[in-house]
């Protein structure tokens, strides 16, 4: 199988096939879930609250995501590996837009880039389609604002899914090749993957859009604490790891951990 494109991902929307998205921020993450046949990992921002274990996206730089990204494109075979722009290397100005995502597709050699917000950041989505970068769009909830927001909340609630719809059709109309919604009510994120021809990607959004994605480490339960409502844990790997480092102790204390059969006899 070859590289997923933009054209296998709307002709998956076209046909009403639905399919699944999870970040990954190394080697092994992206080798197993390329494997698994994920046809989209995204070098999330949220590698922030999952790698570096900062509280928010706030404080990500470009230079702490780039390393990331490069490991993740070194290891997919398949798919496409979208890369986060982080909070302040886009918002200046198109200019310092296209500058970050070049950074992402010579260092980091990502096949795409996704950056927060709608109407506004039309200039910017503009000139990196212009100069051949896709970009996936991200509006609902954008952590990137969530000091503006006040915090992880629903979002286009009421009145607020006509700004939803705007900016989305805004973001379609700029060249976007696919838009994540976080965190909006079901009638709003169905309206707006009716409304727009490009995959809607929902996170927190319900059912009634073409595609979904999770945090790998939500998604397999490595993560600690209460998880979003939104998450659905299909392992427990936080569990299993911590059983895994228990017996390797327990076994290095009793010495049945190195056996013969782990040594080297000369
Ligand atoms: O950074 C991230 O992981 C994201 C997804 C949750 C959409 O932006
Ligand atoms: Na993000």
């Amino acid at each position: 199988q070859r590289r997923i494109r933009v054209p296998h991902l709307q002709a998956m929307t076209d046909r009403g096939e639905k399919w699944a998205m999870l970040t990954a921020y190394d080697m092994y993450a992206a080798e197993i879930f390329d494997e698994a046949g994920i046809p989209v990992l995204l070098v999330g921002d949220s590698a922030g609250n999952n790698v570096y274990g900062f509280e928010t996206t706030v404080p990500v730089t470009v230079d702490h995501l780039v390393p990331l990204v490069r490991a993740v494109t070194s290891a997919a075979k398949h798919a496409m590996v979208v890369a986060d722009l982080p909070f302040g290397s886009y918002q200046a100005s198109p200019q310092q837009a296209l500058a970050t995502a070049t950074r992402f597709m010579k260092e980091g050699m990502a096949h795409a880039v996704k950056l927060e917000g709608g109407r506004p950041m039309v200039p910017e989505v503009e000139l990196l389609v212009r100069a051949g970068i896709p970009v996936m769009g991200h509006i609902g909830f954008t952590p990137q604002s969530e000091h503006v927001l006040g915090g992880y909340k629903v979002q286009a609630r009421g009145s607020g899914a006509d700004k939803l719809m705007d900016d989305a059709l805004a973001l379609e109309e700029a060249g976007c090749f696919a838009v994540v919604i976080e965190m909006v009510p079901v009638p709003a994120a169905k309206a707006v993957a009716d409304a727009l021809r490009i995959p809607v990607i929902g996170i927190g959004a319900g059912p009634e859009v073409d595609a979904q994605v999770l945090v790998w480490q939500d998604m397999a339960g490595l993560r600690g604490g209460k998880a979003p409502r939104f998450v659905k844990k299909y392992a427990n790997l936080r569990a299993e790891l911590a059983q895994a480092a228990r017996e390797y102790a327990d076994e290095v204390r009793s010495g049945a951990f190195p056996a013969a059969e782990n040594s080297f006899e000369e």
